[in-house]
């Protein structure tokens, strides 16, 4: 068969001038394709006796073979070459100086909830965030404010319906959690609350803190003692700090806590108090086996104060030049 013999010739010449993949690739389909040569040549031995059609088609198969593999070294070759004269054309300027990556700082109001979450996760406590819409029972109703309760008016809150409006506080919160748990629970809920309101003290968007803690014999000095400690630990232990009686409807008693600023007046941070009995009622404790205590501050509030800023509208201009002080946060 002499013709074979010369086909091997053929193909290994063809193959060692091919100089790129797409050449490579057109012998391949030329040669192994479906209508390539080697499968005409098989299709040829139709009129053959089986003795010579054995015969032959191993000689076709050894070449086949020998076809491919020699493909395969020259296509390794081949990208060998493409990549050294890829790296050869793009040469690099390593004199050129690098580009300067900025680092983000963290910001002030992330700082502190990052702060009062690892505070009161030393003492037990879980932390959710929980839903910025909500309904007007988590928001109100649960938490024993009176229908007429001005903080429901328009004025105030952000309607988003008949019965959805955006947070006002984050003490919604603590009527999910306890409808949801069992106790014995210590929680905080941190986030995002909306109230209709806009000047240097005030935004429509602010941050809370909530923290609830339902259990047996869970009194006022407990409350009391864990805000003490918060404050002296997130003020440094140099401040004074005072419990004022106050209202809220649901808390009995209720509390404010006021610090001393640098100019000797008490500005209030926080409110507090023992969980009013209608309140657990309505989450199905019994106020008679447990007791809680709550707390909701203000995150901006304890953070301005804490660096001495003194427009909350600062915390979200987002002008470098104030975020840029923080960056030892990080
Ligand atoms: N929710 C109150 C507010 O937004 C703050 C507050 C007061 C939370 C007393 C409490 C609490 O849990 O016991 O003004």
């Amino acid at each position: 068969m002499l013709m074979l013999e010369k086909l091997w010739n053929v193909i290994q010449n063809e193959i060692k001038k091919s100089n790129n993949i797409k050449m490579l690739d057109s012998i391949k389909i030329k040669y192994l394709g479906k209508n390539g040569v080697f499968n005409n040549y098989i299709k040829d031995l139709k009129n053959f006796s089986l003795e010579e059609k054995k015969k032959y088609i191993l000689i076709i198969n050894t070449i086949k073979k020998k076809t491919i593999y020699q493909i395969n070294i020259r296509k390794n070759e081949l990208y060998k070459y493409i990549l050294k004269t890829r790296i050869q054309n793009e040469k690099i300027d390593i004199s050129l100086p690098g580009r300067k990556i900025e680092y983000g700082s963290i910001h002030p109001i992330r700082y502190s909830i990052n702060y009062i979450k690892d505070f009161f996760y030393k003492l037990g406590f879980q932390s959710i965030s929980g839903f910025e819409i909500e309904d007007e029972y988590h928001n109100f109703d649960a938490l024993n404010i009176p229908k007429n309760h001005p903080s429901r008016n328009d004025q105030d809150t952000f309607w988003l319906g008949e019965n959805r409006l955006l947070r006002t506080q984050t003490s919604s919160m603590q009527i999910h959690i306890m409808k949801k748990n069992k106790p014995p629970m210590r929680f905080i809920f941190p986030g995002k609350v909306y109230r209709n309101d806009y000047d240097a003290t005030h935004t429509p968007m602010f941050h809370q803190v909530e923290g609830l803690i339902v259990e047996k014999n869970i009194n006022f000095t407990h409350l009391k003692w864990i805000i003490y400690n918060f404050i002296h630990d997130f003020f440094s232990n140099k401040i004074s700090i005072r419990f004022r009686p106050s209202y809220f409807p649901f808390t009995v008693p209720s509390a404010e806590v006021d610090i001393m600023t640098n100019n000797k007046t008490w500005l209030e941070v926080l409110g507090c108090g023992m969980v009013h009995p209608l309140v657990l009622k309505n989450v199905n404790i019994n106020s008679n086996i447990y007791s809680a205590c709550a707390f909701g501050l203000g995150v901006e509030r304890i953070t301005m104060l804490r660096y001495g800023i003194s427009d909350i509208r600062s915390f979200f201009e987002n002008d470098l030049r104030f975020i840029k002080q923080f960056k030892y946060n990080i």
